[in-house]
């Protein structure tokens, strides 16, 4: 489908319309200090399904959260001695901390299933602006299409999403122009998950020792450990229907009598990969109900979003080590 991207300007009318757009859950790009980012409501499924679909992202990667101030970053995550001081000294700024998910609204998309969830108060004035008219966290990568380099510039941001996003929020050229460092926790040591827009020198003085490097590796690995979302019921994919003994996982008009959820019963891929997370950590409490153990799931159309469904399935379906 083919917008009509609307430039919204640098001011409160232009704040405005861009908080009703992300609240009727479509996406806008807008600025902070490092790239721009391409925004849609953290805690609705759908519209942050809509952000891989818009940057044609071929997996799930968790998203970035966005939040006006640590007093909302403390709902939605659990802060230690260290994280409070990291988020009181650079905070705004391009520091992202990834944190221990408490339990909130926000979508489980938006965190690709994983029990952490990555957060940032960005410093750029219209970003907080967008924060405080919106109320509520935004989930944004950046704006850019999927294997391209992030945008710094409304006209960037256009070139690459121009008809495929509802508006984009102009605030010039950003001042960072590359990504927000992010560090997480591993055994209560923060380590550098990817460097970005905060020295780690800054981030070492103020800590007074240095950082750990990760142990997981890169921070790319991150979204792709299928025990976060495997179900502990086992699956079987590309199924025409389920067996006497299997619960159901369907994708469109199937009709079944067995037990089970629908991830889009009209075949809708985005609602399909909004509804993903969720229905897998569902579905397991309807096969105990069932006695059953075994999870029979449709066939997804290896297109668009269906590609990164079948991925998380095809991780959620591998035997477990
Ligand atoms: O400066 C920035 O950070 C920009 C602006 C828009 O805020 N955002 C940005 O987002 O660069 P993105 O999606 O391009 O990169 C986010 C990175 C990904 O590499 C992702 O794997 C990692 O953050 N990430 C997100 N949640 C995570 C989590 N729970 N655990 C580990 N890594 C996570
Ligand atoms: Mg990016």
């Amino acid at each position: 489908m083919t917008l009509q991207t609307t430039i919204l300007p640098d001011n409160k009318l232009g704040v405005r319309a861009a908080s009703i757009t992300l609240h009727v859950t479509f996406l806008v790009a807008f600025p902070t200090e490092t790239v721009y980012g391409l925004g849609a409501d953290a805690c609705n499924d759908r519209a942050v399904a809509s952000i891989f679909e818009a940057k044609n992202r071929p997996t799930f990667n968790p998203l970035i959260v966005h939040v006006a101030d640590l007093a909302a970053a403390e709902k939605l995550a659990e802060f230690d001695t260290t994280a409070r001081a990291l988020a009181a000294q650079f905070w705004p700024g391009p520091l992202t901390l990834v944190l221990p998910r408490l339990d909130s609204r926000l979508s489980h998309l938006a965190t690709a299933g994983l029990d952490t969830v990555a957060l940032r108060v960005p410093a750029h004035p219209l970003a907080q602006a967008l924060l405080r008219e919106f109320r509520g966290p935004i989930a944004a990568p950046s704006a850019n299409p999927s294997g391209r380099v992030s945008p710094t510039t409304c006209a960037h941001v256009l070139d690459g999403l121009s008809g495929r996003i509802s508006a984009v929020l102009d605030g010039g050229p950003t001042t960072v122009g590359i990504e927000s460092t992010i560090v997480g926790f591993e055994q209560g040591a923060p380590v550098l998950l990817r460097p970005g827009g905060l020295p780690v020198e800054t981030i070492e003085a103020a800590l007074g020792r240095p950082l750990g490097v990760s142990a997981a590796g890169h921070v790319s690995a991150a979204g792709q450990l299928a025990s976060h979302y495997a179900p502990a019921a086992t699956l079987r994919l590309d199924m025409a229907g389920p067996a006497p003994d299997e619960v159901w996982l369907g994708f469109g008009p199937i009709a079944t009598l067995r037990p089970g959820l629908n991830l889009s019963p009209t075949g809708d891929l985005t609602e399909a990969a909004a509804n993903l997370f969720a229905h897998l950590r569902r579905i397991d409490a309807i096969a105990a109900d069932a006695g059953l153990s075994r999870i029979a799931v449709a066939p997804i159309p290896e297109i668009g979003l269906g590609r990164a469904i079948n991925d998380r399935l095809r991780r959620a379906a591998a035997p477990r080590g």
